[in-house]
């Protein structure tokens, strides 16, 4: 998608479609019951507040979050149509809503067949943050995974013009940079998209030495020998299943001039399909562990947006690709896996390898001279349970490291939350003939996944996010598809870029 910035009043934009924010601001509290919405464009354009006047005050339009109006031929607007997008109350309304908003602007119109259009920023985010959230926001909604239908109506958004007021060239700047995580949001999307038979280790792999090639990032993968010689035994003990060749894939980037600490490690889980191994899954719901690769495809997706924007810090991308099969090769229940750090580990239940990949991963990173790591994986149903489908779990231990990563996690508007880490959880991973189990049981799942992978961190500063309810969005909603989210790509690129000023 081409993104332009236009310094203007939107009413002088020639447009296929010019997008618009209504926001209501009346005083009442949501609940009060005869509060009647005071609806208005949140715009200084006269023009603009008037054309949309009647319909806002016809009592035809509630004003609800993702609410859209369209008009044809705006009197006094050189816009050939106006899409009034509702975005709730004035008071409340933030570049987290208007992002969304954007999404859900280019759904509305990309369906009617329009190809480009120009949206104007709201009064009430400065220019530049709304500039991000808008196109950052586009491209999200921009998105279809509908690859192989048939019908597949391929309707995109090709150019994106941001009405606004300010400095042109620093605006400019920050849609540029917006478009790059924007893409590579999606980028990463694809590759979750893919389906087992289509995505494979080696076919992840192969995908991030194209992109790594493309944008000049160094790119290494290791097969199986090289595994098994690094004695990576927890990582091995998934792969050793699968009739698929695993990948160890290591993303380097090196700007010149950045110092030589901090060494930033990006370790990604990345299972192309888990069936759960010898402690296999039931059979409902198994088709969607494709996505089970979905941390290892963000930093993919996070290394082609750093490598873009080149930030002045090292960055090292680690995936650790295997699928999870159940076969003579397979490991059991009760075996003990030695892992790359020289810990033992019991395995209690063969699904639970998403840990026993990231357990190698993120002693491998530390290894290479990483002084600071995050990893993302679709770890555990236990988070689901603990935050649903909304937000991200994330955990820390450290909370220097925490303060930064949230700091970066509410400007890229992703929703996240720290679960906790207290020393009294390790007893639940406590082995009676082995260091560790990699199954805490059932209750605090999600904690006690995460307290498995702090044995491997160490001391080195670490985040830990689990993405299992939030890879995926298992509905459609007016701002982004059914499928793939693209998760925590926004807040780890914005992490990254703190470490450089
Ligand atoms: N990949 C799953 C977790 C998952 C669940 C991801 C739902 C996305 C949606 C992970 O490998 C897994 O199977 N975890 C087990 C761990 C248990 C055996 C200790 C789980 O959560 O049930
Ligand atoms: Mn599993
Ligand atoms: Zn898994």
């Amino acid at each position: 998608m081409k993104t332009t910035i236009v310094v203007s009043r939107p009413a002088e934009v020639e447009c296929e479609a010019l997008v618009a924010v209504v926001l209501d601001y009346s005083d009442g509290a949501p609940t009060d019951k005869d509060k009647k919405p005071q609806l208005k464009v949140a715009t200084t354009d006269k023009a603009v507040q008037d054309i949309a006047a009647d319909l806002l005050t016809s009592g035809e339009v509630a004003g609800k979050l993702f609410e859209t109006n369209l008009l044809h031929k705006p009197a006094g607007l050189k816009a050939k149509r106006l899409l009034l997008v509702s975005g709730g109350g004035a008071k409340r309304f933030s570049s987290y809503d208007l992002r969304r908003i954007a999404g859900t602007a280019v759904r509305a119109l990309k369906s009617r067949g329009i190809r480009s259009f120009a949206f104007a920023t709201p009064d009430g985010v400065a220019a530049e943050e709304a500039v991000r959230a808008i196109v950052e926001g586009a491209h999200v909604g921009n998105f279809d995974p509908d690859y192989y239908r048939s019908d597949r109506k391929d309707q995109k958004i090709d150019a994106i013009t941001v009405v606004t007021s300010g400095d042109k060239a620093t605006l400019e700047k920050a849609a540029n940079e917006a478009q790059v995580i924007g893409e590579s949001q999606n980028f990463t999307r694809d590759l979750v998209n893919e389906p087992s038979n289509r995505m494979t280790p080696t076919i992840l792999a192969d995908r991030a030495k194209k992109m790594c090639a493309e944008v000049g990032l160094k790119c290494e993968v290791y097969g199986a020998d090289k595994i098994k010689e690094m004695k990576m035994g927890a990582f091995w003990s998934v792969a050793q299943g699968s009739d698929e060749p695993p990948a160890l894939i290591v993303m380097t980037y090196e700007p010149a001039g950045a110092p030589a600490k901090p060494v930033l490690g990006l370790v990604g889980k990345g299972i192309t399909f888990d069936t759960g191994g010898i402690s296999i899954k039931p059979a409902d719901g198994m088709e969607k562990m494709k996505y089970d690769m979905a941390g290892g495809a963000t930093m993919i997706g996070a290394m082609r947006a750093i490598a873009l924007l080149k930030p002045k810090v090292k960055v090292i991308g680690i995936v650790c690709a295997t699928e999870n099969m159940p076969s003579g090769k397979a490991q059991k229940p009760g075996d003990v896996q030695i892992a790359m750090s020289g810990k033992s580990i019991e395995i209690i239940n063969t699904d639970a390898e998403g840990r026993l990949v990231l357990a190698d991963g993120l002693y491998y990173a530390r290894q290479l001279g990483c002084t600071h790591l995050v990893d993302a994986a679709t770890l555990t149903g236990a988070v689901v349970v603990a935050l649903g489908y909304t937000n991200a779990g994330i955990f820390a231990n450290d909370d220097n490291m925490y303060e930064r990563f949230r700091g970066a996690n509410a400007k890229a508007g992703e929703k996240m939350w720290r679960m906790p880490l207290d020393d009294e959880y390790k007893e639940q991973i406590r082995s009676s003939i082995a260091d560790i189990v990699n199954s805490g049981g059932r209750w605090g799942g999600a904690v006690t996944a995460a307290m498995f992978l702090k044995e491997f961190a160490e001391d080195t500063p670490w985040i830990h996010l689990d993405i299992a309810g939030t890879a995926w969005m298992e509905d459609q909603k007016p701002w982004i598809a059914k499928g793939p989210s693209g998760i925590a790509l926004r807040s780890l690129v914005e992490f990254v870029k703190g470490f450089a000023s």
